[in-house]
């Protein structure tokens, strides 16, 4: 006789509906996680990591960081396809990306206008830490690996700049490895060496190629690496500058902060799908941005017999040009651009505030800052005019304040009239 189940009884003849399963997992992911932890990194470091849930727009760009990052490896794996290091080949083999490869010059143009798009983000990622103190203690490891980045960058770039071979590659490359010869004593030799001969020429070409596509990208990623580890091992600041950590509710998870993923992935993505339109209007419509972003006498091959009317690096080293340029004398000015390069690392212990964020900082460091970005926008743009006249002065002026900046810091940190610093960190939902 056939036996009658009563609604709501549970049958155990059939295994319960698939992916209601409480039983251990089965399939490829299963099988996957048994061998490689995918479920619980993505648990551990993705769900379970509690970010503080008043993140602002400024956030956006430490992911968008590591999106031009890829994209720049993966753009710059292609063109290495068909780009041919070498004096006699390099500059062609560009033009036969651009004319005659299959999509070349959408591969040129993405990676061209990825070195400035890395350097904007780049740039306002560090300008949030400014803002909001992310360099102070616990973070200063996190800070100091994000200016190695930063170095590294610069040197990618600037070696990438010197493979198309064209007039400014040459004459920019002439002018910065130059600059190694104002160092006492070991100068004259360590340009030599850096060139690989008495001239900037094939040996140089081929070298910094190497560097370009081998050492510098693996040398970034891994520091990129440690950068995030760090900030996974303090966690990150935010807008009030005030520690979640400290404020855990009885399930242990701090009372100011929220999974990343979902909340901060889907935030994410929707700031890369912003800068993903800017992006492309720029590399479809303006890739040379009026010769900011491609500058023109790169479009003509190297010719060591003529330099170009002005001989300018790409919009993100012009601060730095600037300065190199302020004073008559190489050396010093070789030496002042070292130390304006270099001064960012050692913000976190010039900064003696007791408050990281400026929200809750006084007006000296308010001015300070603001008095620093407008010197930093300013040097850029004078270091893209002739050093001559009142170009000249102006960068005077406006080094000075830029250095201000950093040497008096230990000073107006201190006497800085600061407000008051909530308990839990201010949130407005839109
Ligand atoms: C390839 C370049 C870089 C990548 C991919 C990168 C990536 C990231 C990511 C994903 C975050 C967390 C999200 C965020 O806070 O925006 C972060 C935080 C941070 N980064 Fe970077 N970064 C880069 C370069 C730099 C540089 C050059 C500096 C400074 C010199 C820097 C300093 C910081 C600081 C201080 C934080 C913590 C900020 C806070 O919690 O308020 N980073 N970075």
């Amino acid at each position: 006789m056939a036996s009658r189940t009563e609604p709501g009884a549970r049958t155990h003849s059939h295994p319960p509906a698939k992916g209601l399963s409480p039983g251990p997992k089965q399939g490829l992911l299963a099988w996957i996680n048994k061998r490689l932890p995918v479920e619980e990194f993505i648990d551990s470091q993705l769900k379970g990591y509690y970010a503080p849930k008043n993140f602002n727009i400024w956030y956006f760009f430490g992911s968008l960081a590591l999106l031009v990052l890829v994209m720049q490896l993966l753009t710059g794996i292609f063109l290495t396809m068909f780009y041919k290091p070498g004096e006699l080949t390099a500059f062609d083999s560009v033009e036969f990306i651009m004319r005659e490869v299959d999509w070349g010059w959408l591969i040129r143009y993405l990676h061209s206008t990825g070195a400035s798009a890395f350097f904007i983000v780049v740039y306002l990622h560090m300008f949030r830490a400014l803002l909001y103190g992310s360099y102070k203690a616990p973070r200063e490891l996190l800070w100091l690996f994000g200016m190695l980045v930063y170095l590294a960058l610069m040197a990618e770039a600037f070696m990438g700049y010197v493979l198309p071979w064209g007039n400014m590659s040459f004459w920019g490359a002439q002018v910065i490895v130059n600059l190694f010869g104002t160092i006492p004593g070991i100068g004259p030799g360590l340009v030599e060496w850096i060139r690989g001969d008495y001239g900037i020429a094939d040996a140089t070409l081929n070298r910094f190629f190497a560097l370009h596509v081998a050492f510098l990208p693996l040398a970034l990623l891994l520091l990129v690496l440690l950068h995030l580890v760090a900030l996974r091992t303090t966690g990150s600041n935010n807008p009030d500058g005030i520690e979640i950590k400290e404020r855990v509710g009885a399930d242990g998870k701090p009372l100011d902060g929220i999974p990343f993923h979902p909340y901060y992935t889907v935030k994410d993505v929707a700031g890369i799908g912003v800068f993903l339109v800017v992006f492309a209007i720029i590399v479809f419509f303006v890739p040379t941005l009026g010769g900011l972003f491609l500058e023109a006498p790169n479009f003509e091959p190297a010719n060591p017999m003529s330099t170009p009317e002005h001989i300018a690096p790409v919009w993100y080293f012009t601060p730095y040009y600037a300065i190199l340029r302020a004073v008559p004398d190489q050396r010093i000015g070789a030496l002042l651009m070292l130390l304006a390069v270099t001064s960012f690392l050692f913000l976190p212990w010039l900064d003696r505030s007791p408050v990281k964020s400026m929200r809750y900082r006084g007006w000296i460091s308010r001015t300070a800052l603001a008095l620093f970005t407008v010197s930093f926008v300013v040097l850029g743009y004078l270091g893209l005019q002739p050093a001559e006249g009142v170009y000249v002065v102006l960068a005077r002026i406006f080094a000075a304040v830029y250095f201000l900046f950093f040497l008096l810091m230990p000073f107006y940190t201190l006497i800085d009239p600061v407000k008051p610093v909530p308990d839990r960190v201010v949130y407005h939902a839109h």
